[in-house]
């Protein structure tokens, strides 16, 4: 079936997708779902169309930025993400994680070096195909959640999915499978932060990137809350195969991560948390 042509994508955001959608959220709990965290991991098939690429899923070669000749945030920095890692990256307030991700993400401009996403030089590309490769390939979760007030939590989570030209169907999956089945036609006033960042990952999540960027996912979230955000991050991530670069001021939510790096003084350095948790816990659900 072709492609819808992008003129239709604000129609798409209404009412036709919206009713397609509403089958599906009222289909209810399904087999496989999790009993502790209410989460049901994505069907591995769903969507599987990519090609599957040898290159890592991120590379930063000398990424450079500086606001001013006296303020070096990123001092030629080379890093390599392997595909479906997860990563946590701490480091002290204002050393520079947010414009680290950023620059990643196209938010802000480097002042030298590339990142390669997927392989992909993002940097020498012209701006619309850094864009398309940025929209295809990268999910990003935010500390605020920047969930869309107006919209259905369907819509919302449908939104990378039209902006790729792909069926809308899925987000009503996605919701379900981050213990939201039934909600899609709730508003974002209706839903607690957890349950804001739940439909936060499901978005981030929803076209399956490649790369998934959070940008502290738990800071505005109570303990409790924020260890099932992060467990549910981290299973729908290995789920979909999507690595993922976690900014966190937490020790605790870097414990569930592969490898921790500290960025200091313009670089990144193999980290080591002082209290590293057992997470191989969180893999299995409890008996
Ligand atoms: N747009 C900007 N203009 C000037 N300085 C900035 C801008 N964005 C960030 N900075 C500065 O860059 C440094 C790193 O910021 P940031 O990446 O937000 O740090 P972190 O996320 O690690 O707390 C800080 O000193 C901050 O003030
Ligand atoms: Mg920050």
């Amino acid at each position: 079936m072709p492609a819808p042509p992008d003129t239709n994508r604000g129609n798409a955001v209404n009412m036709p997708m919206h009713h397609s959608l509403c089958r599906f959220a009222r289909a209810g709990p399904q087999a496989g779902q999790h009993p502790n965290h209410r989460l049901i991991l994505v069907d591995p098939t769903f969507m599987s169309v990519r090609n599957e690429s040898p290159a890592p899923a991120l590379e930063c070669r000398g990424l450079s930025k500086a606001y001013g000749p006296n303020r070096v945030v990123l001092a030629g920095l080379d890093f390599t993400l392997a595909r479906g890692e997860f990563v946590a990256v701490m480091g002290d307030s204002g050393v520079g994680k947010s414009t680290l991700l950023n620059l990643i993400a196209g938010l802000d401009k480097a002042d030298s070096g590339d990142v390669l996403i997927d392989g992909e030089p993002v940097c020498q590309l012209d701006d619309d195909a850094a864009t398309r490769l940025r929209r295809q390939k990268l999910g990003f979760v935010f500390q605020a959640f920047h969930v869309l007030p107006h919209l259905t939590l369907a819509q919302n989570v449908a939104l990378p999915l039209l902006l790729n030209n792909l069926p809308p169907g899925h987000a009503l999956e996605m919701l379900a499978a981050v213990g939201l089945a039934g909600r899609g036609d709730d508003f974002p006033r209706q839903l607690s932060g957890g349950e804001l960042q739940r439909v936060a990952i499901a978005r981030a999540l929803v076209h399956r990137p490649r790369l998934i960027l959070a940008d502290e996912p738990t800071g505005n979230l109570d303990p409790d809350t924020a260890h099932d955000v992060l467990m549910l991050l981290r299973a729908q991530a290995r789920a979909t195969r999507a690595a993922t670069m976690m900014v966190t001021h937490s020790e605790a939510a870097a414990a569930v991560a592969d490898r921790v790096l500290i960025l200091s003084a313009g670089h990144l350095h193999p980290g080591t948390l002082s209290s590293r948790r057992s997470v191989h816990s969180v893999d299995k659900p409890h008996a």
